[in-house]
């Protein structure tokens, strides 16, 4: 019965995202049921770095991305890539993004020209 553990698993972990998400929604504005339809495809770890589309943009409208920052847990981390997700939101010129930390994902910085 390892598939239906498996799919259990799976279940388990898409309702707990799903929970966060309805209340970093409530908190943190946007769309989030678009955010994942239409940027998810932007933010996995496999593959290049695309610029989104601009569904996907407008689905960001009006979301605070700092806000949304507090629900970037290991988990999420382990999930999806935060650095695709900050270059989508950068993109699409989101609210509030955050410049040194997103969560448990620290933002690295270039390397400064002064000092
Ligand atoms: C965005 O969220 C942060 C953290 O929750 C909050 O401090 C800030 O006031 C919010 N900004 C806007 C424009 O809603």
């Amino acid at each position: 019965m390892a598939t239906r553990c498996l799919c259990f698993a799976t279940l388990m972990l898409t309702a707990s995202i799903l929970v966060l998400g309805i209340s970093a929604q409530i908190e943190c504005g946007g769309n989030l049921i678009a955010i994942g339809k239409q940027c998810i495809s932007f933010v996995q770890k496999e593959g290049p770095k695309v610029p989104p589309s601009k569904s996907c943009c407008e689905a960001l409208q009006g979301a605070n991305v700092s806000c949304y920052c507090k629900y970037v847990t290991p988990v999420i981390e382990s999930k999806f890539s935060i650095e695709k997700a900050l270059y989508v939101a950068k993109t699409c010129q989101a609210q509030n993004i955050p410049t040194d930390k997103c969560g448990s994902y620290t933002i690295p910085h270039p390397p400064s020209s002064k000092a």
